[in-house]
């Protein structure tokens, strides 16, 4: 019997096909890195047939790891690198320019247009957003404002748009669905978060078409068939998330208070508001959490755009360690005496700050500050932004304070039990990581499965999560509180105005 799930994970630097067994165990993984092209100055694009080839190579690859066919999977999930946009063509299924990526800057005039304008307090009521190029939609009216013909075509119907999910979905279907779920459209700014439907005046905003967009459904539900030609075989399309979206799914965060933190590139934390959007007072997003039967459910979210990637600039833009795996033992042996901070606002600040223009900087070096110092301040760098976002979430929503205690943690960066322990001691509060690691994949694996009959309902299937380490903390108030102070300094003075 088809029993195999298999997750599509399209992220910013790669793409990877799991294929999990019912027990959730995993039978084979496969990834691919694509090229990222930086054409312009804070400008991020990639070619959207490398995320269709890479996807294909790397679900085929897992299959044939696993000796499956097409007829061993029960269905796929998709789960996506969330706000990158792409247009494309619906008779040739040409993209009419790169995807442009979540990261990418080039709209930030328009936001502060529209700002200035004083729209932003309707598009955050309906959106749970800010103005901030980050979202889909400015970029969306970024293409038909500089494709010659894309918004004469667009207006004819000619032309379809989707978040990463919506394209994958429509080249696996061979153009038959152009669909997407609720939590990829509650990126986009032209989603109305209360009503689960797009919203006519945010379109007419933006100046985006309504034809070009797709349907929203549900994060588990039917999507369609992929074309039999690609895998010896159709199969089922049965679940959608945006990755931190699937990673709260599966890491089970499904009762209201709970709260799960991914370390990748960037670090997104999202706390389960259950059905009560949540509007933040303190610069954190409004989020679809998952739809499930119509339902749907909210999250408070902080993001912050480097994580992980300041270990990278440690290894590759500075040489100073060799591989991102030994940053802990490095950080370890730093000199305690020495309190360096870096703000690591490489591409801006996001939660709570939102300051798309201010860049990164080092505090409090010496002539002593070496490779021990710098990856010490790396990590904690990390940490402390986490402290910011869970700080903002109970100042947003004091009653989840009871619950929203516990941290449940994934990505790359949770490897390091050093970084763990600091951030426990950083957050004074534990830190949970589980056993099953793959929490993204293994979220639209479910979503997938809970609609194809192989996965119970959230309650029975949270009851399967499993915990592999509680880290406690262990620091002392004194101590963290002059680390925290430090650290709050060191970004008021990087967002003090020059005088
Ligand atoms: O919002 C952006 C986020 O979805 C990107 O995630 O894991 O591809 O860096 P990742």
């Amino acid at each position: 019997m088809a029993s195999f799930l298999l997750a599509i994970d399209q992220g910013t630097t790669s793409s990877r096909a799991i294929l999990f067994r019912p027990d959730t165990t995993i039978a084979a993984v496969a990834q691919q890195e694509f090229p990222q092209h930086f054409p312009a100055s804070g400008w991020v694009e990639h070619e959207p047939e490398d995320l269709w080839l890479t996807t294909l190579a790397t679900c085929r690859d897992a299959l044939s790891r696993a000796d499956a066919t097409a007829g061993d999977v029960a269905a796929i999930g998709i789960t996506n690198q969330r706000e990158t946009t792409i247009v494309w063509d619906r008779k040739t299924g040409e993209a009419v320019h790169r995807a442009i990526v979540w990261q990418d800057r080039r709209t930030a005039d328009l936001c502060a247009r529209l700002k200035a304008e004083g729209r932003e307090p309707m598009v955050t009521a309906r959106t749970g957003l800010i103005l901030d190029p980050y979202f889909s939609g400015t970029k969306v009216a970024w293409i038909l404002d500089n494709v010659p013909g894309a918004r004469e075509r667009a207006e004819r119907g000619e032309l379809a748009f989707g978040t990463v999910d919506s394209y994958l979905l429509w080249r696996l279907t061979g153009g038959r669905v152009h669909a997407t779920d609720a939590t990829n459209a509650s990126r986009t700014l032209l989603f109305n978060i209360h009503t689960g439907a797009w919203d006519d005046d945010l379109l007419s905003l933006l100046g985006v078409p309504r034809a070009l967009l797709p349907e929203v459904r549900d994060s588990s539900a039917d999507f369609g068939e992929t074309e039999p030609g690609l895998f010896g075989g159709a199969i089922a399309v049965r679940g959608i998330a945006g990755d931190q979206q699937a990673a709260t799914v599966g890491q089970a965060c499904f009762e209201p208070g709970m709260m799960k933190s991914t370390y990748g590139t960037g670090c997104f934390a999202l706390l389960n508001t259950g059905d009560t959007p949540v509007a933040s007072r303190n610069k954190l997003l409004t989020t679809v959490a998952y739809q499930l039967g119509g339902r749907r459910t909210y999250a408070l979210e902080g993001s912050i755009f480097v994580a992980g990637a300041a270990v990278q600039w440690l290894r590759d833009g500075l040489g100073v360690i060799e591989n991102a795996a030994d940053t802990g033992a490095f950080a370890d042996g730093a000199d305690p005496a020495q309190e360096v901070y870096l703000v690591p606002a490489f591409v801006g600040l996001g939660a709570p700050h939102w300051n798309p223009d201010v860049r990164g900087a080092l505090f409090g070096l010496t002539r002593g500050t070496g490779p021990k110092e710098l990856a010490r301040a790396a990590l904690e760098s990390v940490c402390y932004q986490t402290a910011d976002l869970l700080a903002a979430m109970q100042a947003d929503w004091p009653q989840g304070s009871e619950t929203a205690t516990v941290l449940r943690v994934d990505g790359g960066m949770v490897a390091s039990d050093w970084t763990m322990q600091r951030l426990a001691d950083l957050l004074a509060a534990p830190v949970d990581r589980p056993v099953v690691k793959e929490t993204t994949a293994l979220g639209a694996a479910y979503l997938a499965g809970l609609a194809a009959g192989i996965f119970p309902p959230p309650e029975q299937f949270a009851d399967r999560w499993r915990l592999e380490r509680r880290f406690t903390p262990t620091m002392s108030a004194a101590t963290r509180n002059r680390k925290l102070a430090g650290w709050n300094d060191a970004v008021r003075r990087l967002l003090a105005p020059v005088s």
